[in-house]
């Protein structure tokens, strides 16, 4: 399933195949209204629930959103605290109908440091929906790209310790946390920052990158749309020069 971009150049679609998005600016969206931080990530949860129905709809396959970076623990540990109830309530709350709606869940991230209760209910949910096909739902938790190319390394020569001599990118790439996914074709970063934040490092080699000043709880179907629009404005040409691509569409 691993179509490297810097190896092969991958087959670019209209509607892109993988979103990646960093859900920036609940707090900001919280602050604005004199409501503790805490109300701009429920209200984010509403919004996560709108944009996987609005990328079924458009015929996105693998939708994958950043909840809690490696960085995030930083935090106060009260909002720390709240972020983790949540993740367990939307858990609780959205799985069944995840699974109706046939989108296969995943979490990508070291799980390690989550309570056994939360690791019980990505397992489960993980489980429930593993055959589904409509859409591949990805939720980065406690997780970081630097993490990601690490721990592949060290899976990678945990495997075939022969590697140490030496190994190609796509020997390491079947080990990353997301080796089951292409590479994202569209990133979206709410919020205003125009950073990757130890986001999908490695993944995002070749991704349009989409910056909106408007804040994840106020992002809806409206705001998706314009980004895939930029997106299809754009000429990916994965190294190649202009003409090469003119030539080949002819
Ligand atoms: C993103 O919103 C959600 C998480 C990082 C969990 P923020 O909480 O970073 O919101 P701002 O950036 O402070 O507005
Ligand atoms: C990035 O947002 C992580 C998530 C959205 C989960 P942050 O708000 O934590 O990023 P920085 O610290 O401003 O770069
Ligand atoms: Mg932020």
């Amino acid at each position: 399933m691993f179509v490297s971009s810097t190896e092969l150049v991958p087959d670019a679609q209209s509607v892109p195949t993988h979103i990646a998005i960093i859900m920036d600016g609940n707090g900001r969206w919280a602050k604005k209204r004199f409501l503790p931080r805490v109300a701009g990530h429920v209200k984010g949860v509403d919004v996560v629930r709108d944009i996987v129905k609005a990328c079924i709809e458009q015929g996105v396959k693998y939708l994958t959103l950043f909840a809690f970076s490696s960085e995030n623990w930083r935090r106060p540990q009260e909002e720390v605290s709240l972020l983790m109830q949540l993740f367990v309530k939307a858990l609780n709350g959205e799985v069944s109908r995840l699974h109706k709606h046939g989108v296969s869940l995943k979490v990508i991230g070291d799980l390690s440091r989550f309570s056994s209760e939360l690791q019980a209910l990505i397992q489960n949910a993980e489980q429930l929906t593993a055959n589904n096909t409509q859409l591949t739902l990805t939720i980065a938790a406690n997780y970081g790209g630097r993490w990601d190319i690490l721990n592949a390394t060290q899976r990678m020569l945990k495997a075939r310790p022969e590697l140490v001599a030496g190994f190609t990118e796509s020997d390491l790439a079947e080990h990353l946390s997301m080796a089951y996914a292409p590479e994202p074709d569209l990133f979206i970063r709410t919020g205003g920052e125009e950073r990757i934040s130890n986001f999908l490092l490695w993944q995002l080699a070749y991704s349009e990158l989409y910056f909106t000043a408007e804040l994840w709880p106020d992002f809806d179907a409206n705001s998706l749309q314009k980004a895939i629009d930029s997106y299809r404005s754009r000429e990916r040409r994965f190294g190649r020069t202009s003409e090469q691509l003119q030539s080949t569409k002819a």
